[in-house]
């Protein structure tokens, strides 16, 4: 399936609806929910379509705009995960990051569990900065591993 990375800004009200379903999944909630509800300036938001069907999201929101810095966050329907759209949707904007948005850094952050985030931080080369297992005492619940990519 041929799939194409597209900015938020151009999608139609079909496509739009696509977008708030997968915002609405239960797992994709926490990542995009409030990125999606603040519509600032600093915040990039990409979608992956396939024959105008809206397949998966990413953002690079800008963290440290004056370093030139900035964080990024996918995710893809859950009817269409384990496709290889994870992987593309993240190698797209990391593309668009280092290319037309000018950063020089990026970081991310996966639950331990999350193998399949994990392994596309890791193809894509971000390295973790923080232990994969938790710290004696933390909250296994909320621990994250930290990725930091340099262009
Ligand atoms: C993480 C997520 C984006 C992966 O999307 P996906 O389309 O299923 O991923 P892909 O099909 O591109 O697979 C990527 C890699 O993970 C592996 N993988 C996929 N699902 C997996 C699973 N459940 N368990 C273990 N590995 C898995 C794939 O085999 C592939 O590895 P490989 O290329 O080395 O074989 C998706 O599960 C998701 O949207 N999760 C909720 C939001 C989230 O966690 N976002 C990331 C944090 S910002």
């Amino acid at each position: 399936m041929i799939a194409e990375l597209r900015p938020l800004t151009s999608l139609n009200s079909e496509q739009r609806q696509d977008v708030r379903r997968i915002v609405g999944e239960v797992d994709v909630a926490p990542v995009f929910g409030a990125i999606l509800e603040r519509g600032g300036s600093h915040d990039h938001v990409y979608v992956l379509s396939s024959v105008g069907e809206v397949l998966a999201l990413a953002a690079i929101t800008r963290d440290r705009p004056a370093l030139g810095w900035g964080q990024l966050s996918y995710a893809v329907s859950q009817r269409y995960r384990q496709k290889g759209f994870g992987r593309a949707v993240a190698n797209g904007a990391v593309a668009r990051a280092f290319g037309e948005l000018g950063l020089g850094r990026l970081t991310s952050s996966a639950r331990p569990s999350n193998l399949a985030s994990r392994r596309i931080l890791e193809a894509l080369g971000f390295l973790a900065t923080t232990p994969v297992d938790p710290s004696p005492g933390a909250d296994q619940e909320a621990w994250l591993v930290h990725y930091r990519l340099l262009a």
